[in-house]
């Protein structure tokens, strides 16, 4: 509902010219300090897929740990983390992106999510959407089912949603600032 989505917006705490002049930080500390508002930005996330059968969620380092992992137990699936480069111990994929200045790195494990399984992407917020969009890739390269990817926070400025879109996914964002 609006009240809903407006209390999940509200608990965002914007933070002028972090990490640089000029941008506006959207910090979701506020929200997921707030329990009322957590769990009701979990409960949205996951609205569209009651009862569906997803075997994993995949997370996106490192403030779509917290949210997948709530996702995760609410949907009744496994968690998967895809990581910056360099931190999973085993056997990994990995895909490179661009950054405004060069390129990063995530990765997973290979045998974290099986070839055919029903996946959810999570993060906090789309941007540019080239870490999603990496992520994505990624999933589709090890043979996943990509069902969507949610976000709290979508910057549509940005163009990052649209871009995945685009890709075929679908999905789906709570709150939106320009
Ligand atoms: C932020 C955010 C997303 C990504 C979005 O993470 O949590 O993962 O940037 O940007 P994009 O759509 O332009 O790719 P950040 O890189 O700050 O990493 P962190 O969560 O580890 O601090
Ligand atoms: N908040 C958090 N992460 C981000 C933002 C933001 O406003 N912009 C790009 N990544």
């Amino acid at each position: 509902s609006q009240s809903t989505t407006g209390d999940i917006r509200s608990a965002i705490r914007s933070i002028p010219d972090y990490p640089r002049p000029g941008v506006v930080f959207r910090d979701i500390t506020t929200l997921l300090g707030n329990a009322r508002a957590f769990r009701r930005t979990v409960d949205e996330m996951v609205q569209p897929w009651p009862g569906a059968k997803i075997d994993k969620v995949a997370g996106i380092e490192a403030r779509g740990f917290i949210l997948g992992g709530a996702v995760a137990h609410q949907l009744g699936a496994g968690f998967v983390p895809i990581r910056k480069k360099g931190k999973l111990p085993h056997d990994t994929v990995s895909i490179a992106y661009s950054l405004e200045y060069g390129l990063d790195e995530i990765e997973m494990h290979r045998d974290a999510i099986a070839a055919g399984e029903r996946v959810i992407l999570v993060d906090d917020l789309i941007a540019t959407g080239g870490t999603a969009t990496a992520a994505v890739d990624l999933l589709h390269r090890i043979g996943a089912e990509v069902v969507a990817a949610v976000f709290v926070i979508d910057l549509p400025d940005l163009g990052g949603a649209e871009k995945l879109r685009r890709k075929g996914v679908t999905v789906r964002t709570l709150v939106q600032f320009e």
